[in-house]
């Protein structure tokens, strides 16, 4: 009695440890040891192995197998025999066995939660109420994905055996984001699992026989970077799927460029945390505990800068320094825990390298009184810690640092806000917090990043897309978007390689405007103005055996560069409504007819027939207005996860697009890229094909004429593949379509990967621009934007 009456008094918490009996058993039944799970069977723990530790206290769990170029080729080779029967599966067959996996996962979650806390150092509390219910809700919705995928994607089908790379932070989550949507695809699955966090993969792996998914639809391989890259690269694989730093997305780009395999990056993020001077501090402040002691900080969207406004900042730090005070930290299998241990020595000393490098430069530093205990104590642990006073380029506001550690800074106007929140090469989410409906959306829509959570803070769910803006990486996981992720169009596979470009004719200089001779070259179009080529040199466009039909200017990178200015300029035409824009591309359609004869002629000389220039123009008169009709419906999807939130996925613009335009069908292949991606509210710099580019750069009378707003379509004609690799490698274009041969597509892939921009590569295949299913539709207006998934709760 006397001692409850004592709790009462002091209300300290007593332990509440989780039993880890089961786990502790399973890994004495395995003798601490794991190989690889291919083609149904797991190998023996054999060979080259690594130790994996539990960091919270430092002890050995288990030694799994590293697998080498040779087990990874087996895996794959596993994964390829199981694809036809796979495939050859009803929609609903296979949507059985992903039901049947989260099934088994509900049923084995409570040992999935405590293996998890186990091997990562993540609260019970976290594994318990997040993660693994998480996984679960994935695999059941994407078994109605497999249920779904004919009726929802027609055209579409499987990609492939799939590579699959997965990070530390989430592990059995991000196997589930990986696995769950590729397999209702139809594709099989070669899945490396983190070598910090082997366990739940391995775990999951057993309830995949367990649960009777047929052998090698899922196979597992464990190892380090080394593994990953032999995966990577491996000839077997269509589509590698990767969740990791920016370091590694970058090198995975580079090493899967020309490779025809599809790729999608979620990568890392630095996510503002806008507190508006009318929010509810408290709950902000309890916002902040959810962005950034959430796992530690490991979180790839983790709320990492706090961007509070001014007249709020003293009692918003004030409220969260004593928020701080209380949070609890330690043995992450205490369920009363707020925060467990980060993940592994070298991570707890690159949290410290980045805090000392703050503090250096001069930036405020506070940590809870009890923090120093916790430097002091056993297991990887790292305090809370609060920056006050961090200037915006500083290493703590700009770069990752994967740990408890948030970089305050302050803002004046709400336009001040969203600068300081795009200030940033990362884009991956944001919260915004305001009473102020108005200001919040406004920031939504101007914050550059793939989710944006109004009010609330790393929320998920498997019906809303994720993914990032800028250097977060591209392509999204969840939702009907990150389904498409894992399809191809059905006649792709069928497509013929294209030859290589021939080397382009002879430059020549062109008449200066100097007034001697006389100018006959077609200029170039940029910010709405003719312009001639920089370089001062053009080369000969030649037509029908051989015929000397004009100049065209040989543009060069300081054209693409004026061009890319321009464009940027444009930005009133993103900001248009669907309507709006509707009315220009039809209105460009109807002057494109007005036209029609000059430019059949135009067809003509290059070469084509009379009777298939006249289709070739007509066919690009429909298209214009076909994406003038997209223009105002291709809007999005609204989600209702839970009854108190909606969550919207805004189609937005990519801003400034780069288009390489193929050789095949020049006017019509011109047309047929050029006017999804503006009807989308992107602007364009475009390279018509080089060969004939005549009638591609006719287009500036039909633009001019039909308001189109200067800047909005930029034309620089010259060599294809020297152009494209200047814009793949500018930094101020967030999207490339290029359509040439494979020598190209693997360069501008290859040099996209500084500001890690999407590309869109034919992978030097032909494309028929003439029949509908191949060079119009869905495919199109997807590319030519980027999904913005905005979470707003309410009456909360
Ligand atoms: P990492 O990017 O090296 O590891 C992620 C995964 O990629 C692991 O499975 C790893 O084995 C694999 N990998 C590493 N090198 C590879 C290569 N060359 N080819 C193929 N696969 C490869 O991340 P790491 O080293 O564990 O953490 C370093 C930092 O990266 C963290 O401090 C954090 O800033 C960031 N990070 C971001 C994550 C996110 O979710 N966005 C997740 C993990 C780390
Ligand atoms: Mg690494």
């Amino acid at each position: 009695m006397n001692e409850i009456r004592n709790i009462l008094k002091t209300m300290e918490y007593g332990p509440a440890p989780e039993d880890d009996k089961d786990v502790r058993a399973w890994l004495a039944n395995h003798e601490q040891g794991f190989g690889h799970f291919i083609g149904g069977a797991f190998t023996p723990a054999k060979g080259k192995t690594f130790t994996v530790h539990n960091p919270a206290n430092g002890e050995k769990l288990a030694e799994v197998a590293i697998a080498d170029p040779g087990d990874v080729d087996k895996a794959v080779g596993e994964a390829t025999k199981a694809l036809k029967k796979w495939q050859a599966l009803s929609g609903n067959q296979r949507a059985r066995h992903i039901y049947a996996l989260a099934r088994h996962v509900q049923k084995h979650s409570r040992f999935l939660a405590v293996l998890e806390t186990l091997d990562n150092g993540k609260t019970i509390r976290e594994t318990r109420d997040i993660d693994i219910p998480l996984v679960a809700r994935h695999f059941y919705h994407h078994a109605g994905w497999a249920e779904l995928r004919d009726t929802m994607f027609p055209g579409y089908e499987p990609a492939g055996v799939c590579g699959q790379i997965i990070p530390w932070n989430f592990p059995l989550l991000m196997l589930s984001w990986k696995v769950a949507p590729a397999l209702a695809a139809g594709c099989t699955v070669v899945l490396k699992s983190a070598e910090h966090t082997p366990l739940t993969a391995i775990a999951f792996a057993e309830i995949c026989a367990e649960a009777g998914l047929p052998a090698g639809v899922f196979n597992l391989v464990n190892g380090a970077g080394e593994t990953g890259a032999a995966l990577a690269g491996h000839d077997g694989i269509a589509k590698l799927a990767f969740t990791g730093s920016t370091e590694v997305g970058r090198v995975l780009r580079r090493q899967t460029a020309g490779s025809g395999k599809k790729l999608s990056l979620e990568l890392g993020g630095k996510s503002p945390f806008i507190v508006f001077d009318n929010a509810d501090i408290d709950a902000a402040v309890e916002g902040v505990v959810d962005a950034i002691w959430f796992n530690q900080g490991e979180v790839c969207c983790a709320g990492s800068r706090a961007i509070v406004q001014e007249g709020i900042a003293d009692l918003f730090h004030e409220k969260l320094r004593a928020r701080m005070e209380k949070l609890r930290l330690g043995n992450p299998l205490d369920k009363a825990m707020d925060m467990g241990a980060v993940v592994a020595p070298v991570q707890i000393e690159q949290i410290i390298a980045k805090v000392e490098a703050g503090v250096a430069e001069g930036a405020r530093m506070w940590q809870p009184s009890w923090a120093q205990t916790v430097a002091a104590g056993e297991g990887c642990f790292f305090p809370p810690t609060l920056f006050t006073d961090v200037s915006p380029s500083s290493t703590l506001a700009q770069e990752e640092i994967f740990g408890p550690v948030l970089a305050s800074m302050t803002f004046r106007t709400p336009g001040e806000a969203v600068q300081l929140a795009n200030n940033s090469r990362y884009g991956l989410a944001a919260s915004i917090w305001s009473q102020n409906l108005d200001e919040a959306f406004d920031a939504a829509r101007t914050v550059k990043s793939g989710v944006v959570w109004i009010n609330s803070t790393n929320l998920f769910d498997a019906s809303a897309g994720f993914g990032g803006y800028k250097e977060s990486g591209f392509g999204r996981e969840g939702g009907r978007e990150g389904m498409i992720e894992y399809l191809v169009p059905v006649w792709q596979k069928k497509a013929k390689l294209l030859p290589q470009s021939e080397p382009m004719p002879a430059p020549t200089p062109a008449p200066g405007g100097d007034g001697t001779g006389l100018d006959r070259t077609v200029k170039m179009y940029i910010g709405g103005k003719q312009a001639r080529p920089d370089s001062g040199y053009s080369y000969p466009v030649t037509g029908k055996n051989g015929k000397h039909l004009a100049e065209a200017g040989l543009g060069n990178r300081k054209d693409i560069r004026n061009a890319v200015e321009a464009a940027h300029k444009a930005s009133g035409w993103s900001g248009m409504t669907g309507h709006g824009r509707a009315q220009v591309l039809y209105f460009l359609a109807e002057n494109l007819e007005l036209r029609a004869n000059g430019f059949a002629a135009r067809l003509v000389e290059a070469g084509a027939s009379a009777s298939s220039a006249k289709r070739e123009v007509e066919a690009s008169v429909a298209r214009a207005m076909r994406y003038a009709a997209w223009a105002d419906k291709y809007d999005g999807a609204v989600r209702a996860p839970d009854k108190r939130l909606l969550t919207l996925a805004l189609n937005e613009p990519w801003d400034v697009m780069g288009i390489s335009c193929p050789d095949e069908a020049p006017l019509l292949g011109f047309v047929s890229l050029v006017m999804p991606a503006i009807a989308m509210g992107n602007r364009v710099v475009v390279t018509p094909s080089p060969r004939q580019p005549l009638a591609a750069c006719d287009l500036y009378q039909v633009l001019d004429t039909s308001d189109v707003p200067p800047g909005t379509v930029n034309i620089i004609t010259g060599d294809r593949n020297m152009l494209a690799d200047t814009m793949a490698k500018h930094d101020d274009i967030a999207a490339l379509w290029y359509f040439g041969d494979s020598e190209g597509t693997e360069l501008v892939e290859r040099e996209s990967a500084g500001n890690l921009k999407a590309v869109w590569a034919n992978d030097g295949k032909e494309r028929d621009w003439s029949d509908p299913a191949q060079g119009q539709g869905e495919e199109f207006l997807f590319r030519a934007v980027r999904i913005k998934t905005i979470w707003t709760p309410f009456g909360v």
